[in-house]
């Protein structure tokens, strides 16, 4: 049996079973939309499914790479109980500042702490200030080159049974196009097969949106 080949219908009925995990999300598509670069914006129903996977593992401290206008921070924060905290990492002072007018809006900015730098340096601060296996999930969807080092360094923020989920692992197709060369693209190629191999971890990969990398820390 395979699965179910998506078809226009079916994604809509799947929608309208899915309760969206926050009004404000509606505000940040409509403003993202705006941008050139607002395909960077995960998908709707990846941020329902990162909002449950927050609550599942009951995350009391999370780590996310790539913050942007704040979407899938939104969808990750609104699922943490009282006092639990993501930090939501980025380089570009603008979109965070964005993202961090959404999060005042929506009344999250005591969950969510953004961390303006690169996010090399970031995860560094929060190992030096959590210790490791601190950290309950973590998502990365940052520049893909960095994605080992940042896999690299959640798993090393992360407790034993701690969450990671990588975006973007199918990369539009490319991944299997081998006419694609392209630096990100043999980057992502490398990556899913580091995890593959990976005896650390439990894994597994899921065709939401546009490819996750479902990994438990053993
Ligand atoms: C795909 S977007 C993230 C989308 C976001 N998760 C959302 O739901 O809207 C990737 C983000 O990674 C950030 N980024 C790229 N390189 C980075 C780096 N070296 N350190 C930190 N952030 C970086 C970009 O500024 C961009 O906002």
């Amino acid at each position: 049996m395979k699965t179910n080949p998506m078809t226009d219908e079916l994604f809509a009925y799947v929608s309208q079973h899915s309760p969206a995990p926050h009004p404000i999300l509606n505000d940040i598509v409509e403003e993202t939309q705006e941008r050139s670069d607002r395909m960077m914006q995960i998908s709707q129903d990846q941020g329902r499914f990162m909002h449950l996977m927050t609550k599942i593992c009951g995350a009391q401290r999370a780590v996310e790479v790539g913050c942007f206008t704040g979407y899938s921070a939104v969808c990750m924060a609104s699922a943490l109980p009282d006092g639990a905290c993501l930090y939501s990492l980025d380089i570009n002072e603008e979109t965070s500042r964005i993202a961090q007018r959404f999060f005042d809006e929506a009344e999250l900015s005591d969950k969510i702490e953004l961390m303006v730098a690169p996010a090399l340096q970031s995860l560094e601060t929060l190992l030096k200030a959590h210790g490791p296996d601190s950290f309950d999930l973590a998502f990365i969807d940052a520049d893909k080159v960095n994605y080992p080092h940042y896999y690299e360094a959640c798993l090393s923020l992360l407790r034993p049974g701690g969450v990671l989920i990588a975006d973007n692992v199918l990369w539009g197709g490319s991944i299997v196009d081998e006419s694609n060369q392209e630096d990100s693209t043999i980057a992502l190629r490398a990556f899913n097969e580091k995890v593959f191999n990976d005896d650390r971890v439990s894994s597994t990969m899921l065709h939401i949106a546009d490819g996750l990398y479902l990994v438990v820390k053993n």
